[in-house]
């Protein structure tokens, strides 16, 4: 069963646990925020906002923060949210972290520019890609908002926060939501 079934359920998860941080400057609340506001600021669809601000939730849906170990952490939050959200949301969050795997193939200054603790787990989640992994990576549904929502999620780690809260985000994600989501 989905860990979390409801909008309600979502915003409950992080009032709870966002203040954790995870090796970055930031809490995950402030990391979501930083990285909805990037892909808004982009002009991305608004399937692709939810999907940067919720791409981390995995992190929030374990226990241990013992970052020796690839938790995973962005199956287990695709899974979470496929039950409430369309895949161009699920997709994405799913694909974040092969998104990095893929840029550090595809272009040689993205590793050097990423945090420490992005290169840390990079080698916990398998390194860069191969050329034929890349390919197949291309072949897979909504690989582009992946990558896009990787760039945000590079750049959503600053130390001044956001001028938004997280609640701010609960009408779109009711609009997004699939129907028996919607209103719980
Ligand atoms: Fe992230």
């Amino acid at each position: 069963m989905s860990p979390v079934s409801s909008i309600d359920e979502i915003v409950a998860l992080y009032a709870l646990r966002g203040g954790r941080t995870y090796g970055e400057g930031v809490t995950q609340t402030e990391h979501a925020l930083q990285c909805a506001m990037q892909a808004e600021a982009a002009g991305a669809s608004p399937h692709l906002v939810i999907a940067s601000l919720l791409h981390d939730i995995g992190h929030l849906l374990v226990d241990p923060d013992d970052l020796t170990v690839d938790d995973r952490h962005e199956q287990a939050g695709a899974r979470a949210l496929e039950t409430l959200f369309h895949p161009a949301v699920s997709d994405p969050v799913a694909l974040h972290v092969s998104a990095k795997r893929y840029l550090c193939r595809t272009e040689p200054t993205y590793l050097s520019g990423l945090s420490r603790a992005s290169r840390t787990s990079l080698a916990l989640q398998g390194g860069a890609f191969d050329e034929a992994e890349a390919r197949a990576f291309e072949r897979l549904p909504h690989w582009r908002d992946a990558v896009s929502l990787r760039r945000f999620d590079d750049m959503g780690k600053r130390d001044e926060s956001a001028n938004r809260v997280f609640v701010d985000y609960i009408p779109l994600m009711r609009e997004l939501a699939i129907a028996p989501a919607r209103g719980a």
